[in-house]
């Protein structure tokens, strides 16, 4: 597994967060240049404040955190608390992290550490709203060159919608810095609702998480128990997906995913349907392809990356 140097930017919520718990346990293979915050799930201010409580439970003041666009580049901010309650990751104590927000806005910091890496040498992990994505790529298209692959969760096909029937979350919060995304000629492989719909938090996975005795065990434990309320409901199903941490599991093991190259194209006019993410899977047009759409994942195989990674950590 070669070292990937990566950039995080997410919206948590509990499984942003148990991403960054995820990619922050693996720093012989994760170099985490810094993680870059959104609004989506929750207001900015909870979601940069609950990316640095994540960084302390993880004993990672090493990873800077910076703050980036309150709102979409378009669009009125829609957000989750019905998902993921009103602090964005209910389920643990929250507390005033010790780590402290970088004074850069992270589309800057995005910017700027892109503009002094080498070419295709940084992977970009957006997990919530592709805003400062958008952003960035808009303020200076030449940051491109140093972007290796772009590895997001968002969108979906045979899902349908969670957040409009047509569209998921992350797409629908902010389709016009989607839409530049999808746009942008660099490698883009995409973990939707396809993939994460099928990485369920059950009881007994929840129970083996709980049984990691350490700060990160505990948390996602307690975050899952809060999580899994809403989706078990809306879903009826076992478990909720564990959507973002599907990205890292893939930097770390991609052969726990399947996937192939299509066209993927996103709704950025139609009221109805906005945010829909216009999978061409049968290629049926002679649109481009720009991104390997995943389609099937190794849940048992995902949950054992998750739970070894998670028990590494030495903090009690
Ligand atoms: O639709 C699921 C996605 O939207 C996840 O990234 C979740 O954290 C929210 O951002
Ligand atoms: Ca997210």
């Amino acid at each position: 597994m070669q070292n990937r140097s990566i950039i995080i930017d997410c919206d948590p919520g509990q499984d942003d967060a148990i991403g960054l718990l995820l990619a922050m346990s693996s720093p012989d293979e994760l170099d985490i240049l810094g993680v870059t915050t959104v609004a989506g799930n929750v207001p900015l201010e909870l979601t940069e404040r609950n990316a640095r409580l994540m960084c302390d439970i993880a004993g990672r003041a090493d990873v800077p955190v910076y703050a980036g666009c309150a709102i979409p580049m378009q669009r009125d901010l829609l957000t989750a608390e019905n998902v993921h309650g009103k602090t964005g990751i209910d389920g643990i104590e929250i507390v005033e992290p010790e780590k402290q927000l970088e004074p850069k806005h992270a589309v800057d910091f995005i910017v700027d550490t892109l503009r002094s890496s080498e070419g295709n040498s940084v992977t970009l992990v957006p997990t919530g709203p592709l805003t400062n994505i958008g952003t960035a790529i808009q303020k200076d298209r030449s940051i491109l060159d140093a972007v290796d692959e772009i590895v997001l969760m968002g969108g979906a096909m045979r899902e349908g919608g969670n957040s409009s029937p047509s569209a998921e979350f992350n797409m629908l919060v902010d389709p016009h810095a989607a839409d530049i995304v999808f746009r942008c000629g660099r490698p883009i492989t995409v973990m939707s609702l396809d993939v994460t719909h099928q990485v369920l938090a059950t009881a007994e996975r929840r129970d083996r998480i709980r049984a990691i005795d350490n700060r990160a065990g505990q948390a996602t434990a307690g975050m899952l128990d809060f999580f899994n309320r809403h989706d078990t409901l809306k879903y009826s199903s076992l478990g909720a997906p564990l959507h973002d941490p599907c990205t890292i599991a893939y930097l770390l093991a991609p052969q726990l995913f399947e996937g192939k190259q299509c066209n993927l194209t996103v709704e950025t006019e139609s009221e109805l349907t906005m945010g829909h993410t216009a999978v061409d899977f049968w290629h049926v047009t002679d649109r481009p392809v720009n991104v390997q759409w995943m389609y099937e994942v190794d849940a048992d195989g995902f949950y054992a990356l998750l739970i070894d990674r998670l028990g590494r950590y030495r903090n009690g």
